[in-house]
């Protein structure tokens, strides 16, 4: 639809940028903190290791002035579980409930919302060894976590997200180094059991929420992404529609509707993978309610049908790509779209289709958590950042939000990843995503020192205009 009538975006809308705990702090085994699945994953040959990323452990107050000075509204940060809990349950680590504490005072200093996310793919290795996610116990383990954090942070954070990326602890953990499945018969079963605990766990978590927290919101923080299908087939629109029950809709259909997706549901029962499940857990999903829905969005995926008689090769996936199921449908790349430097397809237009989508099924608010670019940024021996591909990125990416918000998509926040420079997932320090440039290499820590790239102004006169200026 071509749009001629702009509506401009609310007066509140929730400038921001993301970052999560074990990618950005660093100090990861120090101040009482116990280790993660993170800590204890071999990183991929090349990379860092996770121990100082961008140090923001102890460069938060300089950090958080920086988003103050870019005018942020809203900075979403996670909390790292083995922070609060070094084992998990038990046992409080008072340094950690300190640092988030001040971590908030410091947003709320500035006139930053706090927006909190309890739980980015670091899980305590003290749960995973006891079988993780798999055990049922799992659920009350992350309702402990988050009753602590509601009653320590509840006053002073207004908005709350869940798991971040469930989806892709359930798609490509191995991926986000989050998954182990070795010897592991129906990995496929394994996995769903995981996700149906999740999925208890994050109801719990939205009612505990608002019984506990009075005015507070809380959402779900799924990586959405329209599936598209190959061509006009009707056997590659189908394998779209699988894809799109499968990474998508099942999230939000149980975190917002309290029911399993169909089409997903019978792709379990054919991979003999149906969860066990208890009396009354259904009764438990549909008892929770989000607020809003937010999400991660890097770019859509195209599939194709499978007929599942040849092998595919799905070694190879990440959080955007390459991901294929045998007889259901298997990655097609685009034609049509750019690639980022690390192979990522680029669609803004496909951000305002997932917005559409999204919106036309579940009538929320919707909060973008994750968007951006990484790349290769190089510093200037002037102390300069010229990453004007990420201000174009940005800049068409924002443009479809607008678009979708003047279509009647309800629209009320926007958090690019990243707001400083961290560790990839699994690509390492040099991809680099943040509007802060944090001086290290991959390996050599040189002095870490922060200098504001070219996005930072652009970013900073977005927010000024309320994205009505996306010019250089
Ligand atoms: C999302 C994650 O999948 O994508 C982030 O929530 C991640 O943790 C981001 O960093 C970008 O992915 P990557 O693999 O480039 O770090």
């Amino acid at each position: 639809m071509k749009i001629t009538k702009f509506h401009p975006l609310p007066k509140d809308f929730l400038w921001g940028a993301s970052t999560s705990a074990y990618q950005v702090e660093g100090a990861n085994l120090s101040y009482g903190k116990g280790p993660s699945v993170q800590d204890i994953k071999t990183v991929p040959e090349g990379t860092s290791p996770l121990d100082v990323c961008a140090d923001f452990y102890h460069h938060y107050k300089e950090d958080i002035a920086l988003m103050a000075e870019m005018g942020f509204k809203t900075f979403r940060f996670s909390i790292a579980w083995t922070r609060i809990l070094p084992e998990g349950k038990g046992r409080i680590n008072q340094e950690g409930i300190d640092f988030y504490s001040n971590v908030i005072d410091e947003c709320l200093k500035y006139g930053i919302e706090p927006l909190v996310t309890m739980f980015h793919f670091d899980l305590p290795a003290a749960l995973d060894k006891e079988g993780g996610w798999s055990r049922r116990e799992s659920i009350d383990e992350f309702v402990n976590f988050a009753k602590i954090l509601f009653e320590n942070y509840g006053t002073r954070v207004k908005y709350w997200l869940t798991i971040n990326e469930q989806n892709m602890l359930t798609l490509v953990g191995n991926a986000i180094g989050t998954s182990n499945l070795d010897g592991v018969e129906n990995k496929i079963k394994k996995l769903y059991q995981e996700n149906h605990h999740m999925l208890l766990a994050q109801a719990k978590v939205f009612k505990l929420c608002h019984e506990m927290c009075p005015g507070a919101k809380i959402a779900p923080a799924p990586n959405i992404s329209l599936i598209y299908p190959a061509s006009c087939k009707p056997e590659d629109v189908m394998a779209a529609q699988n894809f799109n029950a499968i990474r998508n809709w099942l999230y939000l259909d149980l975190a917002v509707w309290g029911v399993y997706n169909n089409l997903v549901w019978k792709f379990l029962e054919e991979h003999d993978a149906i969860p066990e499940m208890e009396e009354g857990d259904m009764d438990i999903m549909k008892e929770g309610h989000p607020d809003y829905i937010a999400f991660n969005y890097y770019s859509t995926a195209t599939v194709a049908a499978d007929n599942g008689d040849e092998p595919v090769d799905a070694s190879k996936a990440n959080q955007q790509s390459g991901m294929a199921e045998p007889g259901v449908y298997k990655y097609y790349p685009n034609p049509n779209l750019q690639h980022t430097e690390f192979g990522w397809e680029i669609d803004p237009e496909g951000f305002r289709a997932t917005f559409r989508e999204i919106y036309s099924r579940y009538r929320l608010p919707m909060l973008i958590t994750e968007n951006g670019l990484g790349a290769y940024d190089k510093l200037t021996e002037d102390g300069k950042v010229h990453d004007g591909y990420r201000i174009e990125y940005l800049r068409k990416h924002i443009e479809q939000l607008k678009l979708a918000s003047s279509e009647g998509c309800e629209v009320i926040g926007y958090c690019p990843w990243s707001a400083i420079d961290l560790i990839s997932t699994h690509e390492g320090m040099v991809k680099r995503y943040g509007f802060i440039y944090v001086n290290r290499e991959e390996f050599d820590l040189l002095d870490m020192k922060r200098y504001r790239k070219d996005s930072f102004y652009w970013y900073k006169k977005v927010i000024e205009t309320n994205g009505e200026d996306l010019t250089d």
